[in-house]
């Protein structure tokens, strides 16, 4: 990183749909129960978008505002980076449309899909944009819709997905104390099966079959992902940690991408972090994948649990397969 100028992120926002989830509602949906749930996730309920959101307007609002906690107005915008897999449309990128609905052309706006790494990967990328000069004011979205590619009819991965949307503005800073210490980005194609949408893309458009066979929506191979998760997650943990020279006591919050309660605690527990310094609300929000860091990160701030100068780590893994990592000093 530039040793002068930092991204800085300088306003939070997000937004979930009203209506709740519960799990005894999936107990009427699926051979399930709230105490499997409960016990294997942590999940409690999530949020679904009605027929009014999608993952643009979720994403707007997300963006309008991280704006407003920023005192930024939108039309100052540079960049808009909206990391998402369930895109509001497959052409153009959803960035795009929460371009126009925010009125911040002409900012360059595009999609990020790197799964529920996807937030970190897009501030990795604004960024770099800021710290190069090239760009004054970016606005990095996470917004997803999953529970419009979530197989109703299975068990193993339906209970896991919810809807919603974060978003952070960056600008630069020349404090040396604040903004992007240190991020980590990796990504290993040949896992691409552990979780993926196998069609209505170039290589199985849809067609009558692939409708009639489900492939239009999320397939998940959860033991592989897990045990996945469970390495990577502590392995980004460490690795922040080592970079930046950092113990336990010099870190204010961990906010883990909100996948699995029992992932979190696997990884928090091998690097001695108690259970009060890393966020969690997968309880209330389940799986929302590239929106799931940004919603936490703004509901910790608003709780009071960060605030300027406070460290943050970021650490997050998903389709791909991808995984990333952050060091924050807000
Ligand atoms: N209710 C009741 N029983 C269930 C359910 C359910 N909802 N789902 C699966 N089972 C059963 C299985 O059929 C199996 O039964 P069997 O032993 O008779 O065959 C048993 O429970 C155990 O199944 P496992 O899959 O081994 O259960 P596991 O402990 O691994 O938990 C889970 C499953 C929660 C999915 C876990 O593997 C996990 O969290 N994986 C990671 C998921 C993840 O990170 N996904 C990321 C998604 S990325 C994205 O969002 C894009």
């Amino acid at each position: 990183m530039s040793a002068d100028v930092r991204a800085a992120i300088v306003g939070l926002g997000s937004y979930v749909p009203q209506k709740v989830l519960t799990n005894q509602d999936l107990e009427r949906m699926v051979d399930t129960s709230d105490e499997w749930i409960t016990q294997r996730t942590g999940i409690k309920e999530r949020r679904v978008v009605s027929e009014a959101d999608s993952t643009a307007s979720m994403g707007t609002e997300a963006g309008r505002r991280a704006c407003a906690a920023a005192g930024v107005d939108p039309a100052d915008l540079d960049l808009i980076i909206c990391a998402t897999i369930t895109p509001e449309t497959l052409c153009p990128g959803s960035a795009c449309y929460i371009q126009r609905d925010l009125g911040a052309a002409p900012a360059a706006a595009f999609d990020l899909a790197a799964a529920c790494s996807g937030f970190l990967y897009g501030l990795a990328v604004a960024a770099r944009f800021i710290e190069s000069g090239q760009f004054k004011n970016c606005l990095v979205v996470g917004s997803e819709t999953l529970t419009r590619f979530t197989d109703w009819t299975d068990r193993s991965s339906c209970i896991l997905f919810g809807d919603g949307a974060g978003a952070a503005v960056l600008q630069p800073t020349r404090d040396p104390n604040r903004g992007f210490q240190y991020c980590v980005m990796h990504a290993d194609g040949s896992g691409w099966d552990y979780i993926w949408i196998p069609a209505g893309g170039a290589r199985m458009p849809a067609s009558t079959e692939t409708i009639e066979r489900r492939m239009h929506f999320l397939k998940m191979r959860g033991r592989d992902v897990y045990k996945f998760a469970i390495e990577k997650m502590q392995w980004l943990l460490a690795d922040c940690m080592a970079a930046c020279d950092l113990t336990p006591d010099a870190v204010d919050l961990v906010v883990p991408h909100q996948v699995n309660i029992r992932i979190i605690k696997s990884a928090t527990r091998k690097l001695n972090f108690p259970l009060e310094k890393v966020y969690v609300n997968i309880d209330k929000r389940g799986n929302t994948s590239a929106a799931s860091i940004p919603i936490a990160l703004d509901e910790a701030a608003r709780a009071g649990r960060i605030g300027p100068g406070s460290t943050v780590l970021l650490i997050a893994f998903g389709a791909g397969l991808t995984w990333s990592g952050a060091v924050v000093r807000l």
